[in-house]
């Protein structure tokens, strides 16, 4: 290091620009302000520390740098990441970003072999890497708290296999269903956000590293290697489309939608059902609030939450869509923007998936609620048009016929199920005692006995299937 250039304990120094060289004037202090990400970006600070020892070691490797100065910037980078860890480093708007706060820090502490750093590298790949890794790591954290999730609502699907609730189309009681049945609906939901995650996962997972500013560099870099070390699946073979896509992004506030979107329909029925009118549900106290006014009042404000959350998630999605979609290649700043949607996204669907974690393994169906609201609205009229079919009448027939059965319980202000048989009868000579077996609610739901179909039976055999699931990946895990 020689001395007359090491201005690195000047306080001004941290003040010039990393690029200031050509410029005749420092830049204007809101214009400084309003371009700046390090208020936001410092969270990717271990994946940039991360990054730039693949590079250093890298670079070392081929020969661009020495060992020494590879050793230097470790024992550097080290001390950053306690300084970082412990809140002690000095994060510097004058810096603007994430990068440059920690290379100038890097500078500080180790002189010479800090400035070699960014040698055949750009922030452009710098910070492509960051954000590929940083996504990596919060989608692996994600997929396990939808993991967690499924097991609350199989465990709950077990225990409740076989109570009936009304299941609804248009919001009117159509047929008799099982709470586990609907309960493992959306465990496949969920299934399905995990596996685009996953899937996703695999995009978001190459390296950027090497491409330098857009078209790579002339110092004999090792892209290979860099990717190894930094535990990618593969490398961004053209370096313009290294630099300048974020569709990974997308992909991953496409997918956090879509779970929000799930997540937004499950509160709405937590909603519902813990209103007085329909009862079907407790919810723990500690889920639900009071209101300032009304002493009465429990409200459920985390699904509510959730559910009004989910629209900023969208929002979070369509903000990348839109930041992309006028960007000539290679590098614009504009994708600095890209930052605070996928933060909030990957926060918002991280905060949810918890609250709802422990929020659903404390749902208690009031069991005689649901079957008395099961009971309303003739919801085994299906089963009685089924009975006919089998004893010979055409479908069509038959819905004609329940059709008036409907309407003579209904005038009658009773169910289908509290016909007498000779009035039964009336409407068609085929029925006989056992239609009553078809008539009740159990026998409704454990005809459906069929993959996929609601019957406790079914039920079973579905909790069983994700049990397997569940304990393969602890054991993988493990
Ligand atoms: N903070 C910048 C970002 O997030 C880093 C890359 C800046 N590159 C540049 N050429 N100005 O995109």
């Amino acid at each position: 290091m020689t001395q007359e250039h090491d201005n690195s304990n000047d306080p001004l120094h941290a003040k010039k620009k990393a690029w200031s060289g050509r410029f005749s004037e420092p830049v204007d202090a809101f214009v400084l302000r309003y371009t700046a990400s390090v208020d936001f970006d410092k969270r990717m600070a271990m994946a940039d520390i991360d990054g730039s020892l693949a590079h250093a070691t890298m670079l070392a490797k081929v020969g661009v740098i020495s060992q020494q100065d590879l050793d230097d910037i470790t024992r550097g980078m080290t001390q950053i990441r306690e300084e970082i860890q412990q809140g002690t480093f000095e994060w510097q708007l004058e810096l603007e970003d994430v990068h440059l706060n920690i290379e100038a820090r890097l500078t500080a502490l180790i002189g010479d072999a800090g400035k070699r750093l960014h040698t055949g590298r750009s922030r452009n790949d710098q910070v492509a890497t960051d954000i590929r890794l940083y996504l990596r790591s919060e989608i692996d954290v994600i997929v396990e708290r939808i993991e967690h999730l499924q097991e609350v609502l199989v465990h709950q699907a077990k225990e409740h296999a076989s109570v009936i609730m009304p299941g609804f189309t248009h919001m009117q009681v159509a047929q008799p269903v099982t709470f586990g049945h609907h309960m493992l609906a959306y465990v496949e939901m969920f299934e399905r956000d995990r596996e685009r995650l996953l899937d996703l996962r695999h995009r978001v997972n190459r390296s950027p590293l090497g491409a330098a500013a857009l078209a790579g560099t002339t110092y004999p870099i090792d892209r290979e290697y860099t990717a190894k070390l930094l535990g990618f699946e593969a490398v961004v073979q053209n370096s313009l489309d290294a630099v300048s896509d974020r569709d990974f992004a997308v992909e991953f506030c496409s997918a956090a939608s879509l779970i929000m979107m799930h997540i937004s329909r499950l509160s709405e029925e937590l909603v519902v059902w813990m209103s007085q009118r329909f009862a079907f549900i407790r919810l723990p106290d500690r889920f639900t609030t009071g209101s300032s006014i009304m002493p009465q009042k429990k409200n459920p404000d985390v699904p509510e939450t959730a559910r009004g959350k989910s629209g900023r998630v969208y929002g979070d999605l369509i903000s990348m869509l839109t930041m992309m979609k006028g960007t000539p290649l290679a590098y614009n700043k504009d994708f600095q923007e890209d930052k605070e949607p996928v933060f909030d996204a990957i926060d918002t669907v991280k905060d949810t998936l918890r609250a709802f974690c422990d929020m659903m393994a404390g749902v208690e169906p009031r069991v005689d609620n649901l079957h008395q609201a099961a009971q309303a609205g003739y919801p085994t009229a299906t089963d009685l048009a089924d009975y006919l079919v089998r004893h010979g009448t055409p479908f069509r027939t038959a819905h004609d016929i329940v059709g008036q059965t409907v309407r003579e319980a209904s005038q009658r202000g009773c169910g289908l199920e509290d016909l007498p048989l000779d009035v039964l009868q009336s409407f068609s000579a085929s029925i006989e005692e056992d239609v009553y077996e078809v008539l009740k609610l159990e026998g409704s739901v454990n005809a459906r006995d069929h993959l996929g179909g609601t019957a406790p039976n079914q039920v079973r055999f579905q909790v069983a299937r994700w049990e397997e699931i569940i304990a393969s990946r602890q054991a993988k895990k493990a």
